[in-house]
């Protein structure tokens, strides 16, 4: 497809979110779109899908202007959405989700065992192992973005968006998504990718335009450039990584210790985090990493072993008990659990706190807005009024509002499920400086990652799993690439 945006504006009450932007993207090519959180990225996209049209400016396809962009017509015309937000029904099986929407594309008349049999060679295509026939909400989120994935290559496509795709997947799914991404390209698909890993920009675009506060910034080829330059024109100014952490803490005593735990996915599993340490948990999907995480905090069963502070063993069946016992979770994947999308900003931000720490009976508005005036000013989180929807943020400030909810809390000991998901490159590194300001302040962060360059970033020690084992755990200095992956894969190293 040959796609060109021209002077686009849109503006959402009070606020520009595209102030003449202008975007091109020709056939068989795979474009990078980059920005800031807030920078415009999925409006842009929203405008090009019909979703909502834009106030001025025009799109032009194959030549030919389009006016009056829908939906409907952005299908019919081969442009498939990979939303940011998943957006299927949980109640629904995967093939009638995969249908959904698209039934025009075939007509009406397509069987039932028609429509399982067409989903299932898709699913099997991209080696997915999911089930035609799976209902949704069983699976869990890593499978449902595959799911979304193979929607849009369930319809012939001219133009694919990818807005984040890769949040829930891990370096296998990654890679097997881009082998497929360079088929279709070489059978002339054009590409929207939209992503804050700068890695995988890098290895699956070819050109690129950057978008500022609503603004067009720049366009080119990737090859022309490199990380340190993009994210300079990211965020509009020399980009100084923050400091590598360079000391190993003199570590405490410990605080918080987990021994013999089992679950479902995971077994044996016993280690001890020290006071004003950070460890970094880190395996492949499946390695049971997941569900060890959510088990810590008494969200999925155990069933043995025990998980203790200094005052004594944790009660794992009440996350509400284990949060007022001194330990915070920050939960992964905000596209299904972060948010509350029916509360504000505001309510949105304070609901933690209030859980655990509030007293009165009634929440005064007026010290849920100072509580999200700090945050916002810590976090960086780009937003209007706090009495605004949370559902009016963009993906990643959303995702600086439930970060932020747990930071204040004030625990002892912080569980962080991959925080730093959807997040832009700037904002992640003021997260990393922020982890190591705890830790020297004297918290105990237990953190989950699967970026190297993140547990670089913050991890005193890192705890490699492998099929459900505590693998390693390697000390700062022992600390890399190359080891992890030896010791994710049970390659050792
Ligand atoms: N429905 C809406 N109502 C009000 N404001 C909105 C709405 N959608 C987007 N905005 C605002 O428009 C701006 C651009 O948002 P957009 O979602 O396009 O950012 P983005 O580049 O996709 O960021 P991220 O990387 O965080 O997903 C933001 O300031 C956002 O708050
Ligand atoms: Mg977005």
């Amino acid at each position: 497809m040959n796609l060109e945006m021209k002077n686009i504006f849109k503006v959402f009450g009070p606020v520009t979110a595209l102030k003449d932007v202008s975007f091109a993207v020709g056939p068989g090519e795979i474009h990078g779109l980059l920005g800031e959180n807030g920078a415009g990225k999925t409006t842009l996209m929203n405008v090009l899908a019909g979703t909502f049209p834009q106030d001025k400016g025009e799109i032009i396809i194959n030549g030919k202007t389009v006016s009056g962009m829908n939906p409907r017509r952005a299908g019919a015309m081969g442009i498939r959405f990979i939303h940011q937000e998943l957006s299927l029904c949980n109640d629904l099986r995967v093939y009638q989700n995969m249908f959904l929407c698209g039934e025009f594309a075939y007509g009406p008349f397509i069987s039932k065992k028609e429509e399982i049999k067409r989903a299932q060679e898709v699913l099997d295509y991209m080696d997915t192992g999911i089930s035609a026939t799976t209902l949704v909400g069983e699976l869990e989120t890593a499978k449902k973005q595959l799911v979304e994935i193979a929607r849009a290559l369930l319809f012939k496509s001219e133009l694919i968006i990818m807005d984040e795709p890769t949040t829930a997947l891990n370096t296998r799914e990654i890679e097997h998504l881009f082998t497929i991404m360079n088929r279709l390209k070489g059978e002339g698909v054009s590409f929207i990718y939209i992503s804050h890993k700068m890695p995988e920009v890098f290895e699956i675009c070819g050109k690129y335009t950057v978008l500022r506060d609503g603004n067009f910034i720049e366009t080119g080829e990737i090859k022309n450039i490199d990380e340190q330059r993009a994210t300079e024109l990211l965020i509009g100014k020399t980009f100084v990584a923050a400091k590598l952490k360079d000391t190993v803490q003199e570590s405490g005593k410990t605080v918080f210790k987990v021994d013999g735990l089992s679950g479902k996915t995971f077994s044996d599993v016993s280690l001890e985090l020290r006071k004003g340490e950070v460890v970094v948990i880190t395996g492949l999907q499946g390695s049971g990493t997941d569900e060890l995480a959510t088990a810590l905090f008494g969200a999925t069963a155990v069933t043995g072993g025990t998980v203790s502070l200094t005052s004594g063993q944790l009660d794992l069946h009440s996350i509400k008990r284990v949060m007022q016992s001194g330990v915070a979770m920050i939960p992964r994947n905000r596209k299904e659990r972060g948010i509350l999308p029916h509360l504000s900003i505001r309510q949105n931000n304070s609901l933690a706190y209030f859980v655990v720490k509030h007293k009165k009976l009634f929440v005064s508005p007026k010290e849920e807005h100072e509580r999200f005036l700090a945050n916002r000013k810590k976090m960086d989180i780009r937003a209007g009024s706090d009495t605004d929807p949370i559902t009016s943020l963009s993906g990643g400030n959303q995702q600086k509002v439930i970060l932020s909810k747990w930071l204040e809390i004030d625990a002892d000991v912080y569980i962080m499920d991959n925080p730093t998901q959807g997040i832009d490159v700037g904002s992640k590194f003021s997260i990393y400086a922020l982890v190591n300001e705890m830790a020297r302040e004297g918290k105990s962060v237990l953190l989950f990652s699967t970026e190297f360059p993140e547990i670089q970033q913050v991890a005193d020690r890192c705890i490699v799993m492998y099929q459900g084992r505590i693998n390693t755990i390697l000390d700062r200095k022992d600390i890399t690439e190359v080891k992890i992956m030896a010791h994710s894969t049970g390659a050792q190293g």
